[in-house]
């Protein structure tokens, strides 16, 4: 039992907001965190052979995408479930709409309780800012460009500065509904925090880098990008597709797109670890990566961050988690995409995700006739709660105003085992 415990220690979030990280970190992370260091060693040594081969990539152009509005006509179906998933909806052009904290009067500041306030506030041109007060007199105001996170946890902002983007100093927090410090800055307003490709290779579809690999920071052109997590990250960039189908409505082929429905089981993974996979280092250029290609082409796995549990460019790492879970270890046939459809939103829906463990473990077996299943009425409707427990994270932890401890996220953990405090509890009830 004490084994699983120990395992079952936190992913290696990232902070969303980061408050006091170091202090939560205890000595049972320290020992995860080298058993998966070697184990990601391991799979870094074995991945390097495949570098070798690897020449400059070149990231598709703009022109080459159409755009997920381009698919409606012919692909209603999986456009509207898309629509609502996180995916499509982790970045945007800020609105009054995808804002999720308030503006309204004594809801719209944070303060960092050293006579610094910085207030959301919308301005007469219609736009919002976040302006900082020092003792009442504003000393900085920046827009709200681009929204970043669909608000399931929480949400950052953007800001253009000429052709560069700069992270917003606060955040909102979900759980809370309120607003908070971005990650890294607990006691001071910071408004020139540059925002790197990597950053928006995880959050939008494209966005067009300008500045060449040796300028110090990035520029990005304001005019092409792609927002959202949408269609042509996972099926490639489509204008050719949608020229062809359009120019041949009799033809009942699929040309110029890629279809992960073939693609083996390493494909599927790393489609999805391509920002699920905790932290990758980039070998190549963002953007360069394709649905189908190998990631070992584009990256290697960071292990120096993974001694910290520090940094601000990654969140989670289903990837690392779920590979260390029997189901998946001891299966052929496990990716993501056994348990979540890639294009619908199926968030707390425990018992359609039971319905998939159930695809390979019936209730005929053995293992429900021990005693812990048997005390679950309705033992199909959730496997959820004792197998994947959501776990306080480490990491994404924010200081909220006025808290002198962090308040920290929970998520659903990928390391799919028994958890005999959770089944404990579920006996309780
Ligand atoms: C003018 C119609 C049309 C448009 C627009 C269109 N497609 Fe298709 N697409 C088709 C047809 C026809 C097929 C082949 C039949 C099928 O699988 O539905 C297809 C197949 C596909 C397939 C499956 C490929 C395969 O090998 O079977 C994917 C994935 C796809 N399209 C994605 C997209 C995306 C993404 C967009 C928007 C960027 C898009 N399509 C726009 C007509 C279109
Ligand atoms: C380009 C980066 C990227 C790729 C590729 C990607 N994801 Fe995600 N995924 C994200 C981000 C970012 C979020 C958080 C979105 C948000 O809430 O703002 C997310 C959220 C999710 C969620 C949570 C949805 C929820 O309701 O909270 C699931 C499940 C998920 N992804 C599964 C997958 C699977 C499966 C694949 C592979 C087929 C995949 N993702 C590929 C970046 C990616
Ligand atoms: C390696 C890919 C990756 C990078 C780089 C990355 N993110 Fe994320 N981000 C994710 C994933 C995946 C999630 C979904 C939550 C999780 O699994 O931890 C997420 C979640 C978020 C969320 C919460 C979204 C929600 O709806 O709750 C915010 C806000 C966010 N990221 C902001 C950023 C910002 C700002 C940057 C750049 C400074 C960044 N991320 C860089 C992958 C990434
Ligand atoms: C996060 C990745 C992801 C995104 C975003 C995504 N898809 Fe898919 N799509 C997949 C995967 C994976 C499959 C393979 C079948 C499956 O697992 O559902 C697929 C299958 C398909 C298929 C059917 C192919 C077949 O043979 O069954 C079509 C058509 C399609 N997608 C169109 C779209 C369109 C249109 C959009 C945008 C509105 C979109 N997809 C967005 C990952 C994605
Ligand atoms: C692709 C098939 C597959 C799917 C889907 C699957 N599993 Fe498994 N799982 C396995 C295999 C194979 C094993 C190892 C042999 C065994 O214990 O039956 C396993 C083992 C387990 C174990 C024992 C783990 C341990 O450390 O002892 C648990 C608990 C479990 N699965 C629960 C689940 C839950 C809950 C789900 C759904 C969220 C799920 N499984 C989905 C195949 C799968
Ligand atoms: C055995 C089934 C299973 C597999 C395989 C699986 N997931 Fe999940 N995943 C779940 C369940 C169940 C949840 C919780 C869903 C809920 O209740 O909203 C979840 C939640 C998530 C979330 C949201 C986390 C949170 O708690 O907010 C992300 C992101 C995610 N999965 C990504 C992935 C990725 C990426 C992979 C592949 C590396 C993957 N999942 C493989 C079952 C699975
Ligand atoms: C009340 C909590 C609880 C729920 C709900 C639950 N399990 Fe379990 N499960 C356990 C415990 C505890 C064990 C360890 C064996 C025991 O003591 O009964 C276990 C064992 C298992 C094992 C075998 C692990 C081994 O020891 O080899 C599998 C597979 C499994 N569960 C799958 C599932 C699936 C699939 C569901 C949903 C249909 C489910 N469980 C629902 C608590 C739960």
């Amino acid at each position: 039992m004490k084994k699983r415990a120990a395992i079952s220690v936190q992913p290696s979030y990232i902070s969303l907001c980061m408050g006091l990280k170091n202090n939560i970190q205890g000595k049972r992370s320290l020992l995860m965190i080298s058993s998966i260091t070697l184990g990601i060693f391991l799979l870094a040594r074995c991945v390097d052979k495949d570098n070798h081969a690897a020449q400059t990539a070149r990231p598709p152009g703009f022109t080459a995408f159409a755009g997920s509005a381009s698919c409606t006509g012919c692909h209603k179906n999986a456009y509207e479930k898309h629509l609502h998933s996180a995916h499509y909806l982790t970045s945007g052009i800020a609105s009054e709409k995808n804002i999720k904290g308030s503006f309204e009067s004594g809801r719209n500041s944070f303060d960092f309780s050293n006579g610094t306030v910085v207030a959301m506030e919308k301005n007469t041109d219609g736009k919002y800012y976040q302006v900082a007060y020092v003792n009442g007199v504003e000393k900085k105001r920046r827009r709200f460009d681009i929204v970043i996170g669909s608000a399931t946890k929480g949400q950052s902002y953007l800001s253009w500065v000429n052709d560069r983007l700069v992270q917003l100093p606060i955040t909102y927090f979900t759980a809370n509904d309120q607003w908070c410090n971005s990650p890294g800055y607990p006691y001071q307003p910071a408004f020139n925090r540059p925002i790197t490709s990597r950053c928006m290779e995880c959050h939008t579809t494209f966005s067009q880098v300008v500045s060449t690999p040796d300028a110090k920071g990035e520029s990005f052109d304001a005019n092409k990008m792609i927002y959202g997590i949408s269609c042509e990250k996972c099926h490639g960039p489509a204008a050719e597709h949608v020229a062809f189908q359009t120019k041949h409505p009799e033809a009942k082929e699929a040309r110029f797109i890629i279809n992960p429905a073939k693609f083996n089981r390493r494909q599927l993974l790393d489609l999805c670890a391509l920002c699920h996979g905790g932290r990758l280092q980039k070998t190549q250029p963002s953007f360069s990566f394709t649905a189908g290609d190998s990631l070992a082409r584009y990256f290697t796995w960071d292990t120096s961050g993974m001694q910290t549990l520090s940094g601000i460019d990654v969140h989670g790492n289903q990837y690392g988690l779920l590979k260390q879970s029997k189901c998946f270890t001891m299966s052929n046939t496990l990716t993501c995409n056994t348990c979540h459809d890639a294009h619908a939103n199926e968030k707390g829906q425990t018992v359609v995700f039971s319905q998939r463990c159930m695809s390979c473990h019936s209730t005929v077996h053995e293992h429900f006739s021990k005693i812990n299943h048997q005390v679950v009425t309705g033992i199909k409707q959730d496997c959820i709660s004792c197998h994947m427990p959501k776990q306080t994270s480490r990491s994404i932890a924010v200081l909220l105003e006025g808290a002198t401890t962090p308040t920290a996220i929970k998520m659903h953990t990928h390391f799919i085992t028994v958890y005999p405090e959770e089944t404990n509890h579920f006996k309780k009830l």
